[in-house]
């Protein structure tokens, strides 16, 4: 069992919240890891500006690529100042060909970042086009790419970015982003915002420096409660709900990279106890209920298990039997104790509580009265009918709910959901400020 022991420097300083993220920030230590930013053409291409500033403060050398596109957007005069360096624009320059070559341009970078990622641009990636320098140094390249994809949200969810956008998922691209919010046209709103270069700088330094990842939420605790509850009837028999335990487990991982200190609460499960964090096994809701207090006080708790609603009101100490020809005897319920309502009213309650909400059907309808009457402050919902083979799967496509509203999030693997869900948190505790 490993505990996490933030550093001291990494915790949040309590003066302001924007202080607190540069902390973060300038404890990311990216020196002399060359980046190849390429800039698409989308209106979030000014935020480069900053992403780059950002990056040469945590010490990355910045290499830029731009699209014909971006130079509406942008100049090169202006990224090439920022960046110190050449911007490359054309695939059939002499002088560019004959100073570096763009295979050697995908090459000598530890990571390709792309942003803003147009809907054209992933296309290309997607298809594998090679017409243009930013799209051949994609294809050339056999380093790490992370897109973070910008346009607008009906573009967003049209059924061809949604394949693109499972074509580079499986291709092994990384994504930060989208996140929800206005857009650039007057009354458009929704998921197409680029990721904040701030955002976009925690996922480089993910990919770059994994064990030297910003800490944001270090100082906070957080509780998880994953996989299912066994509820025995006899010795060899037992209710439970089915769940492999990834999304819970994932959750509690991802708050863990983030600096959270993680009590797991988990019940059998069939997976690895992630890094990181203290792991609690428990088989029944009574145990998890007992396990998930005891834990308290918590800034953090995410309810993702599935817990059995009902156990075996006398539980048999030897195996029941089929009792020859008389049919099987009934079995008599009562009702477990709902842990994330428990929560919800405990005067312990942690500050920011969420919950899961699996349905079949109804999904907002049931996902709503559960935020109200668990007193939650989001409700995650995800549509757990047998055809979208979310139980057991890698896939998960749910949405956010809070008193704020509904939001939907792409299809993401459980991982992402993971990490999207830990970046809301994130959020939740420290206030965005975007400058250049
Ligand atoms: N939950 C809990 N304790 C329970 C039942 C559920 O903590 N006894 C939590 C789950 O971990 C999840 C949320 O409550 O975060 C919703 O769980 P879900 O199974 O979707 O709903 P239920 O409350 O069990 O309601 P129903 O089965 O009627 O849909």
């Amino acid at each position: 069992m490993q505990k996490n022991t933030p550093p001291a420097e990494l915790k949040p300083q309590p003066a302001s919240l924007h202080q607190e993220q540069d902390v973060s920030l300038h404890s990311l230590n990216l020196k002399n890891k060359r980046i190849l930013l390429i800039i698409g053409g989308g209106i979030a291409a000014y935020k480069c500006l900053n992403l780059i500033r950002r990056l040469r403060e945590c010490g990355a050398l910045v290499r830029p690529v731009m699209t014909k596109a971006a130079q509406e957007f942008i100049t090169p005069l202006s990224v090439s100042a920022i960046a110190n360096d050449k911007v490359f624009t054309e695939l059939f320059n002499r002088d560019d060909e004959h100073d570096i070559g763009h295979i050697r341009l995908s090459r000598e970078a530890d990571l390709i970042v792309v942003a803003p990622a147009t809907a054209d641009l992933m296309a290309k990636m997607a298809q594998g086009h090679a017409n243009d320098l930013a799209s051949t140094v994609l294809l050339a390249t056999n380093k790490p790419v992370l897109i973070a994809p910008a346009m607008n949200p009906q573009m967003w969810s049209h059924p061809a970015t949604q394949r693109n956008i499972k074509t580079l998922h499986s291709d092994g691209i990384h994504f930060i982003g989208p996140n929800a919010g206005e857009m650039a046209e007057s009354g458009e709103a929704g998921y197409g915002r680029m990721a904040e270069p701030m955002e976009i700088v925690g996922s480089i330094g993910n990919l770059l420096v994994p064990d030297n990842t910003p800490k944001p939420l270090a100082g906070k605790r957080a509780i998880v409660t994953s996989g299912p509850t066994h509820e025995p009837i006899d010795p060899v028999r037992y209710i439970a709900n089915r769940s492999s335990g990834k999304q819970g487990h994932a959750i509690a991982h991802a708050l863990a990279q983030a600096g959270a200190e993680v009590i797991l609460v988990s019940g059998p499960v069939d997976i690895p106890a992630p890094q990181n964090c203290e792991v609690i096994h428990i088989q029944t809701a009574r145990e998890m209920q007992k396990a998930v207090e005891t834990a308290l006080p918590a800034d953090i708790a995410v309810m993702v298990a599935a817990v059995a609603d009902w156990r075996s009101v006398d539980e048999a100490d030897e195996k029941m039997k089929k009792d020859n020809g008389k049919g099987p005897s009934s079995l008599k319920l009562t009702e477990n104790p709902d842990i994330l309502k428990g929560l919800g009213h405990h005067k312990k309650r942690p500050a920011l509580l969420v919950g899961f909400a699996a349905e079949t059907e109804n999904l907002e309808k049931h996902a709503k009265a559960k935020l109200k009457s668990k007193n939650a402050d989001w409700i995650i919902a995800n549509d757990v009918s047998p055809e979208g083979g979310v139980m057991g799967g890698d896939k998960n496509t749910v949405k956010r709910l809070s008193n704020s509203g509904i939001e939907d999030w792409p299809e993401m693997d459980k991982s992402g959901v993971a990490q999207k869900l830990v970046d809301e948190i994130i959020k939740h505790f420290i206030i965005e400020t975007v400058d250049i």
